[in-house]
């Protein structure tokens, strides 16, 4: 698939469960203690360094609890269903359609970025293209957070995820290509699966772009 044919797949997708999307999963708590607690140092870090933008922010929860903790927060999803979604829920927040392969954002212009599996349905080729872009919008010492499908085989795998194919990768592949993108490794976590979660493990990256 090229990249706008997987683009408009993906936004289409999202669209047409974005009301059952936010019902069942647009709540912080659908996040695991110990993803809150890796949000909350996102947030330590990269609040005071700048606007952070939660990208791929679906219904906007987690924009608005970035907003809570104290960020400057403002949401950007490709689909229009979830942006509409967003503003309804939150309307003092910002909320723009875009996509993170190519945002209307200036360079160096944000302190953190959070990428909370807004990247699971890009397809490998494509994901440095993304994260170029993720790096490109961040200003020098500003922090990225991002969350995944996580894996044991050595080897990127398609599956099949409820609104559309998802990738899960092994961490130190998702690692790599940060690396290659210029990203300075902070932290990582690989948690496994709770209650009610398809028996995957997640990966968390917390990175930094460079003074
Ligand atoms: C699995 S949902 C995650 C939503 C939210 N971050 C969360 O944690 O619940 C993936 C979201 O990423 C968005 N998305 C996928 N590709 C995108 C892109 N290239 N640019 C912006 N948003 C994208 C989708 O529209 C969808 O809202």
């Amino acid at each position: 698939m090229t990249a706008p044919a997987h683009l408009a797949a993906t936004r289409t997708a999202y669209d047409s469960v974005a009301a059952l999307y936010a019902e069942l999963v647009g709540n912080v708590e659908s996040n695991p203690p110990v993803d809150r607690a890796m949000l909350a140092a996102f947030a330590e870090l990269a609040g005071p360094a700048g606007p952070v933008a939660d990208l791929g922010c679906g219904p906007g929860h987690l924009t608005a609890h970035l907003a809570a903790l104290g960020c400057a927060a403002f949401g950007v999803d490709l689909s229009p269903a979830m942006i509409e979604l967003a503003r309804a829920a939150h309307p003092r927040l910002r909320f723009d359609e875009g996509s993170m392969t190519a945002l209307d954002l200036a360079d160096g212009s944000v302190g953190g970025v959070l990428s909370w599996y807004s990247t699971i349905h890009t397809p490998p080729e494509g994901l440095p293209e993304v994260l170029a872009e993720l790096h490109r919008v961040l200003a020098p010492g500003g922090h990225l957070l991002i969350g995944f499908f996580g894996s044991d085989e050595p080897s990127v795998l398609p599956f099949d995820h409820k609104v559309t194919t998802a990738y899960r990768w092994p961490l130190d592949r998702f690692a790599a290509l940060l690396d290659d993108a210029g990203f300075a490794e902070a932290a990582r976590m690989s948690r496994a699966p709770v209650d009610g979660e398809r028996p995957l493990p997640h990966g968390r990256i917390l990175a930094r772009k460079p003074v």
